[in-house]
């Protein structure tokens, strides 16, 4: 992990990608690749590949290529999927159950031990087996578990809220879904804002682009 940190972030970003590339070769039985054929797969050119690879200290050999399951196994504990963390939800509505019932959170090295809100209506129910707390409880769960990173389902009004009071209960890290962008120069917080409403727009961008180029020729 101590590597990890010094790499760039593009580099980061593209972790989570070869991970999963790779775990797909792996469950079709391929035991080796060269980053030829893996940036054939992926769309990324081979050299990409080899200078990612290269800021962990390689994987490969030449004329083998990369084994599989060695660098699969290496980019999920680069990533830290070989740990645990844990990890609450706040915001129990359409989107936090969503996120709880089929985000497979064990399989990325997080495991959800707590899920709020603060409508009398959910709290009692289950989700994923974990019973939806009332939001009054947070500091006292924090205290008692400890959990460190926070998934955000909430709408942005409550955001500035509640993310204050979860830092001040030793929340380090946010997976912010509600559309209030955490400022991720904190130096006491990681932050991961998602929008998917913004991959949508690029979407939109490259769809109008291509359909243009195309009406000129
Ligand atoms: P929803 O209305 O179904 O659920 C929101 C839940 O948050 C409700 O159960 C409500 O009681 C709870 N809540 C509100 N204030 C709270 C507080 N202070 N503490 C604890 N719980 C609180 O809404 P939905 O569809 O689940 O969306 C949640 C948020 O996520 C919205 O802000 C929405 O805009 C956003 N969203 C973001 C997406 C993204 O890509 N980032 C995609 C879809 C929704």
């Amino acid at each position: 992990m101590s590597d990890a940190k010094q790499v760039s972030p593009a580099v980061v970003r593209r972790l989570p990608r070869y991970y999963r590339f790779l775990g797909e070769l792996l469950k079709v039985n391929v035991t080796r690749i060269s980053s030829r054929e893996l940036s054939e797969k992926m769309g990324l050119t081979a050299s990409q590949i080899r200078q990612d690879l290269n800021c962990f200290g390689g994987f490969g050999q030449q004329g083998y290529g990369y084994n599989v399951e060695q660098l699969h196994d290496e980019i999920g504990k680069i990533l830290g999927l070989d740990k645990c963390i844990d990890a609450i939800l706040i915001g129990a509505g359409n989107l936090g159950r969503a996120i709880a019932n089929h985000m497979s959170f064990d399989q990325r090295g997080f495991r959800l031990i707590g899920i709020f809100d603060q409508n009398p209506a959910l709290i009692g129910d289950k989700i994923k087996g974990i019973t939806v707390t009332s939001t009054d409880n947070i500091e006292t769960f924090c205290k008692n578990h400890s959990p460190v990173v926070a998934v955000l389902c909430i709408p942005k009004t409550a955001t500035k809220v509640i993310s204050e009071k979860l830092i001040k209960s030793g929340i380090k890290g946010f997976w912010n879904f509600s559309h209030y962008d955490l400022l991720d120069n904190n130096p006491d917080i990681i932050v991961e804002n998602v929008h998917m409403s913004d991959s949508l727009m690029t979407l939109s961008y490259k769809v109008h682009e291509f359909v243009d180029n195309n009406n000129k020729h």
